[in-house]
């Protein structure tokens, strides 16, 4: 064996592509099939939902763009687009903002991971997370640990997180908290604004014990309900005190998935320390992919600036967002019948159907053409992938022989 001992049993197969593509193949046989596994959003044909404006601005890059490489950290100008897409409405952290381009947000996550942990140690998210957080920690070397991210009543635990943090600074002297918000991924849920203060006020009174840094995973950002940025304000107080991170993606932004672009933004409140995990970050990039895809950030930056091409995507991305809320809307009218057990659900690409035998009952849908993906406890449901006719059928399959109560 000439790979390493350490990495000489990694699983072959990723288990929710396994299921995607057992679902496509019964498909192919002529079968009536749900599936809920896909992470993309799929229209209600059942065809890959694409802006048409994103795909266009990406073609429309001129040769020499598509074929120099781009700077190490990423061109300044998708850089400063990205800054004021997320930050704008928030002077204070837009003007504490450095960043660099990273191959989506998983670029970004990695980043994250490998500048802000020491060798060992633990990303700290909550107890339901997007299962990629453990493999990208996993491969750099370092760990997840989780807190509850639900009370019984079914809010935000932040106490939960209160003491993880505590229990984090006592045992490693440092934390990066990863929180996926709004539209989490896998339970949907979006944290009220007042979540999130008490989620800063928290953070920010273990402050003094050791470095805490916050990143917010903003993957479904723009498919939230409401005004998907109303909650930065809450984070202010955090600047000066906290590192403030945001992982952002061009993936679902854009339905550019395959471009392979995003950004890491790190908001400090202090110059110095600014300009040295701005060096960090650089370096990664070097370290790890070198640069980005050019043509990604030169249409990203066209999509984000240019006025037409802006008005137009966002037009577009209103429509499939629409899309998905009649679906959110469907779902939460069926399932609170059935009494399905789910978290507060407004909007996003899944939701997370909690069932105690959910292996065994995943299996059952399979055998009935429905497909969603178990994890312990719970069944991740992807709506952004089941066209609303179909969500009666989706419905009635995850309430059968349980009467809601798993
Ligand atoms: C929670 C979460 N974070 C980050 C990502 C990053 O995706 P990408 O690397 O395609 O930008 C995803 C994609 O599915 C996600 O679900």
């Amino acid at each position: 064996m000439h790979v390493i001992a350490a990495r000489d049993h990694r699983p072959t197969e990723d288990p929710i592509f396994t299921l995607a593509l057992e679902a496509k193949a019964r498909i192919e046989r002529g079968e009536s099939i749900v599936n809920a596994t896909i992470g993309a959003a799929m229209n209600d044909a059942g065809k890959l939902a694409v802006l048409p404006t994103a795909a266009k601005a990406l073609r429309d890059v001129s040769d020499a763009d598509l074929a120099a490489y781009a700077p190490i950290p990423g061109r300044t100008d998708f850089l400063n687009a990205v800054k004021k897409d997320l930050l704008a409405t928030v002077p204070t952290l837009l003007d504490a903002a450095v960043a660099i381009a990273t191959p989506g947000g998983s670029g970004a996550l990695r980043a994250a991971i490998q500048n802000f942990l020491e060798p060992g140690q633990a990303l700290l998210t909550t107890n339901y997370y997007w299962a990629p957080y453990l493999t990208l920690a996993d491969d750099a070397e370092r760990r997840v640990e989780t807190f509850s991210m639900f009370t019984a009543d079914g809010s935000f635990d932040v106490a939960d997180l209160d003491r993880a943090v505590g229990d984090q600074l006592a045992k490693q002297g440092r934390v990066l908290l990863f929180l996926n918000d709004p539209c989490h991924n896998p339970t949907g849920y979006s944290m009220k604004r007042e979540e999130w203060r008490r989620v800063i006020e928290a953070l920010v009174a273990h402050a003094d014990k050791g470095p805490i840094t916050l990143l917010v995973d903003t993957a479904y950002l723009e498919y939230s309900a409401g005004d998907a940025r109303a909650f930065l304000p809450e984070l202010v107080p955090a600047l000066g005190k906290l590192a403030v991170l945001f992982a952002w993606s061009a993936s679902k932004t854009f339905t550019l998935y395959g471009a392979r672009i995003g950004a890491l933004i790190a908001c400090l409140g202090d110059a110095t320390e600014r300009r040295a995990t701005e060096a960090a970050l650089a370096y990664s990039c070097r370290g790890t992919w070198s640069n980005c895809n050019h043509a990604g950030l030169v249409a990203v930056r066209n999509l984000l600036e240019d006025p037409k091409l802006n008005t137009a995507v966002n037009a577009e991305r209103e429509a499939l967002k629409k899309t998905l809320l009649e679906r959110v809307d469907a779902f939460n009218e069926l399932a609170r019948a059935k009494g399905l057990r789910y978290p507060r659900y407004e909007g996003g690409f899944f939701v997370t159907v909690f069932h105690d035998d959910s292996f065994t009952h995943a299996k059952t849908l399979r055998d009935l053409g429905v497909f969603v993906v178990p994890q312990k406890g719970t069944l991740r449901v992807a709506l952004c992938a089941v066209p609303v006719a179909e969500i009666p059928r989706l419905v009635d399959a995850l309430a059968m022989g349980t009467n809601g109560q798993g």
